[in-house]
């Protein structure tokens, strides 16, 4: 038997999810069966699938009570929508089921490990602990012995209302681990490691790196992993303060650094993980061919727009991401299965581009484009790629050599709100071959990958996705070699 709450979200799923024709939809990034989605949950490979969970609210395109989405997938890009997993329906959960994680039981079950939040009379003093919710011929049942930690499993003087988003691994040796983000006695987020023989009984074991305030204020939504001989440390922190490398507001930074004897981790180098507006709550796995993949919330609490009275559905999730680390640097680039997607090769060689001009082939809203600018050689100060581009309509990616800066723009995309729609990268640099950007439009976003992926922004566009001209112009000659597929009907 399903709760009355979770019965009623999968009847609202069924009426009004499937009545959103597919081209309303990103053709390659999940967005919510209906309604609102934050956080992808749960990332996991599971019984021959990639499941991916979210947080959900399907009754609104705004956030509300959290339920879990849920949709799976083979390839990571094509996604099919299965029922609602979790609702708030128990007395540990019922002020929301908050982020967590997935892992695989020793019979085979799908284990998932979720915040619930507890209601209080004050909203901001509602309890968070973990809960547990066992896979039973696909239905998620909560654990009965739910919460299986709470605020005697936390280290002294941290806040009970801020303990959340577990990340939870199956180790090689058959135990469990997970990693949960908390707030210590200064107001500062902490990284928090607890263990358990089994995936049900937990108990603590270290804090693994805190936050001196360098970094925002609470953390949310970590992982941690091991990857090319370093460790990797991802977080998004909330209320950043601005710095030369960093913006204010929720951030999440990727720290790569080593570990201690002890099992503490410090931190070596640590840049944004992505420096677009639009990119929060990341998610790994590790794939069977050993890959470390990542995915976020393709949105961010200070960059939430209003959709539209017409729009269904809000929020997505990135594409997914193959993760790197070189000299000490996190590198991401597009999981390689989007190459499969691609249609006929459109390949112009040595473009020389000044006054504004289009290319036969190379336009589309759902489309993979990569640039070859060549070395600028102070040839040119300002190099503008337009794309979702219609009658004065468009979103403008340009690159400023000279300042060593790349700047996206969306404030022409046809927005009728006024959150920020720029954002600047200072720190660009050109190779021997010049710059390299990899540019992956979908209908509803546009991410850029820098250098094959040393550095990446990523964003949501609102443009009609009709509208899909790409041109580009320069203020002296800019030499590119342009490649372009596209991703549509893939
Ligand atoms: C991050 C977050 C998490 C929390 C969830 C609630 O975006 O605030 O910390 O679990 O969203 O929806």
């Amino acid at each position: 038997m399903i709760s009355q709450k979770l019965a009623d979200a999968r009847a609202y799923e069924e009426r009004y999810g499937n009545a959103i024709p597919k081209e309303k939809r990103p053709e390659y990034h999940l967005s919510p069966y209906i309604g609102w989605m934050n956080d992808p949950n749960g990332f996991s490979f599971h019984n021959g699938m990639y499941h991916l969970f979210y947080q959900y609210y399907p009754y609104d395109t705004k956030w509300g009570p959290m339920h879990w989405g849920h949709a799976v997938s083979k390839d990571l890009l094509h996604w099919e929508y299965l029922p609602a997993a979790l609702a708030p329906d128990t007395e540990h959960d019922n002020a929301g089921c908050f982020s967590g994680g997935a892992a695989d039981l020793p019979d085979g079950r799908h284990l998932l490990m979720y915040t619930g939040v507890i209601s209080t009379d004050d909203v901001r003093k509602n309890l968070q602990v973990q809960c547990l919710a066992v896979e039973e011929n696909g239905e998620y049942r909560k654990y009965e012995q739910n919460p299986v930690l709470d605020q005697s499993d936390l280290p002294e003087g941290s806040d009970p209302c801020d303990f959340r988003d577990p990340k939870l691994t199956r180790k090689p040796d058959g135990t469990y681990s997970c990693m949960t983000v908390g707030r210590n006695a200064n107001g500062l987020g902490q990284l928090l490691y607890y263990k358990s023989p089994d995936g049900f009984h937990w108990s603590f074991d270290r804090v693994i790196v805190e936050n001196d305030g360098t970094y925002g204020k609470m953390w949310e939504c970590p992982d941690y992993f091991e990857l090319d001989g370093k460790y990797v440390f991802l977080v998004s922190p909330m209320d950043m303060l601005k710095t030369e490398t960093f913006y204010s507001g929720n951030a999440t930074i990727g720290m790569v650094g080593s570990r201690k004897e002890d099992g503490t981790f410090v931190p070596e180098k640590v840049l944004p993980v992505d420096y677009g507006l639009d990119f929060y709550a990341t998610q790994t796995l590790l794939t069977d061919d050993g890959r470390r993949i990542m995915v976020a919330w393709m949105q961010n609490w200070d960059s939430i727009m209003d959709t539209g009275e017409d729009m269904p559905w809000t929020g997505s999730v990135t594409v997914p991401r193959e993760l790197h680390v070189k000299d000490g640097h996190l590198y991401q680039t597009p999981i390689r299965e989007l190459e499969s997607l691609r249609g006929e090769r459109v390949f112009i060689e040595k473009a020389e581009i000044h006054d504004p001009v289009s290319f036969e082939g190379v336009q589309g809203r759902v489309y993979d484009l990569t640039l070859q600018i060549h070395p600028s050689d102070g040839q040119f100060s300002k190099f503008d790629i337009r794309v979702a581009e219609q009658d004065g309509i468009y979103t403008s990616i340009v690159y400023r050599p000279k300042e060593n800066r790349l700047a996206f723009d969306r404030s022409s995309s046809g927005t009728r709100r006024s959150v920020a729609h720029i954002r600047k990268m200072h720190n660009i640099h050109e190779t021997e071959d010049g710059l390299k950007l990899r540019i992956l439009l979908d209908r509803y976003s546009c991410e850029v990958f820098i250098n094959d992926g040393e550095q990446v922004m990523t964003h949501r566009i609102q443009t009609d996705p009709s509208i899909g001209g790409i041109s580009f112009r320069c203020d002296g000659t800019a030499v590119v070699d342009i490649e372009g597929y596209s991703l549509e009907n893939a």
